[in-house]
């Protein structure tokens, strides 16, 4: 079956396109390299001892993309193509509602055209804002988006949803990832993130690695164990099979049209004091760190309720925190060497 992956190059595409080959899946990457290197093209066909076709182009150019489909004889779509940076999505919102939404809607549009009716969207748990209760499930509210960012993901599920709503034949799934981190167990592929990297994880790599002085641990004075935030930190690869348990359950759906979310987390919470302390057991490697102020729209703590996905996906993570501290340290020490 040939999938189209849209945004395939990048952190969570790459990965998923690898677990599409070990599935037997035939992936199809469309990508512009907005946010990704075509090294990575290099690591992918080296793990799956294949040659991934690629098309270099934007998902916003309904020729190109309906195109591809066509060519390609495309059954399903798995659609990662979008811009990620909270920080930036507040400076240039029309960069990001152009880009999130744009892409979304010629997707839709192109394979509404052709007949290709299966897509899973890359949402996010930015939607559940701060969480009245723990763990979240899907009930949980959905909250006044935070960013534009977060909203360009609400608005696409909302997109989704009335959409399928129409009675259009599509049958979609979102999932709503948490943090994804970690790289390839074989570091051939891993997260690349561009200049000073906003997230933890690479954030802890990098200054282990001597890229970056000190790591600062954005407040301890949250009321958690220890004071410092609590997130649900996932596997990367695990969240790439999740992907192949999505597209098996669309494949298996007797409705005719069908639209749902679902969580895809660990279903534990991990503050970020645990991360630095396991980092450093992990590697043997000192970390440099100082708790500095909290950082601006942070929430306190969320992680998943995963009942839902172990039951309409048949899929959990089953990678530890150990696993995805050891391959993003893998991945980070194979970056140096590369440099
Ligand atoms: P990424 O930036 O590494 O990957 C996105 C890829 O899409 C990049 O390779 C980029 O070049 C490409 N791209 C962007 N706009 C495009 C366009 N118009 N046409 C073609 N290609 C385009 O990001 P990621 O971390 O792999 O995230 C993938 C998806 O998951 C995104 O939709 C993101 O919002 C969502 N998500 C990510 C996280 C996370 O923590 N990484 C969390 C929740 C949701
Ligand atoms: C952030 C985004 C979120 C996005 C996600 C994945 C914000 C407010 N949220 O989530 O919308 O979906 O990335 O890209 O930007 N931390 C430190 N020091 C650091 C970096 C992070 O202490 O140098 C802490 C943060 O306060 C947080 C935890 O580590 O508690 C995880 O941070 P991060 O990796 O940025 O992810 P999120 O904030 O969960």
């Amino acid at each position: 079956m040939n999938i189209l992956v849209t945004g395939g190059a990048g952190f969570i595409g790459s990965h998923t396109v690898v677990a599409l080959v070990e599935a037997g899946y035939q992936p199809v990457i469309l990508d512009n390299f907005s946010n990704s290197e075509k090294s990575v093209l290099v690591g992918i066909n080296q793990i799956t001892g294949r040659t991934i076709p690629c098309y270099e182009g934007d998902c916003n150019e309904a020729t190109l993309v309906r195109s591809i489909l066509e060519k390609e004889s495309i059954q399903g779509v798995i659609h990662f193509a979008a811009y990620k940076a909270v920080g930036e999505s507040m400076e240039q919102p029309l960069k990001y509602y152009r880009n999130n939404l744009g892409s979304l809607l010629v997707l839709l549009e192109e394979m509404e055209k052709v007949g290709i009716h299966q897509l899973i969207f890359s949402s996010s748990c930015t939607v559940y804002g701060e969480p009245e209760h723990l763990p979240v499930t899907e009930q949980t509210p959905v909250q006044k988006a935070m960013s534009v960012y977060g909203n360009t993901k609400q608005i696409g599920e909302e997109i989704l949803r009335d959409v399928v709503a129409a009675q259009t034949p599509f049958k979609i799934i979102a999932l709503r990832y948490f943090n994804p981190v970690g790289a390839h167990p074989s570091a051939l592929i891993g997260e690349l993130p561009r200049g000073v990297p906003n997230n933890l994880i690479p954030f802890v790599t990098q200054t282990a690695a001597g890229i970056r002085k000190e790591l600062t641990v954005f407040g301890s004075d949250y009321a958690t164990a220890d004071g410092s935030c609590i997130r649900d930190y996932i596997h990367v690869m695990d969240l790439a099979e999740a992907h192949v348990a999505a597209l098996h359950k669309l494949g298996q759906l007797q409705e005719r049209s069908f639209y749902d979310e679902v969580n895809v987390g660990t279903g534990v919470g991990n503050s970020v004091l645990e991360i630095v302390e396991s980092f450093q057991e992990i590697s043997k490697v000192p970390l440099p760190y100082k708790i500095g102020d909290r950082r601006s729209g942070d929430i306190p703590q969320i992680y998943a309720d995963v009942q839902k996905s172990e039951a309409f996906l048949g899929w959990k993570a089953s990678r530890s925190l150990k696993d995805s501290l050891q391959d993003a340290w893998r991945w980070q020490q194979k970056l140096a060497a590369r440099s």
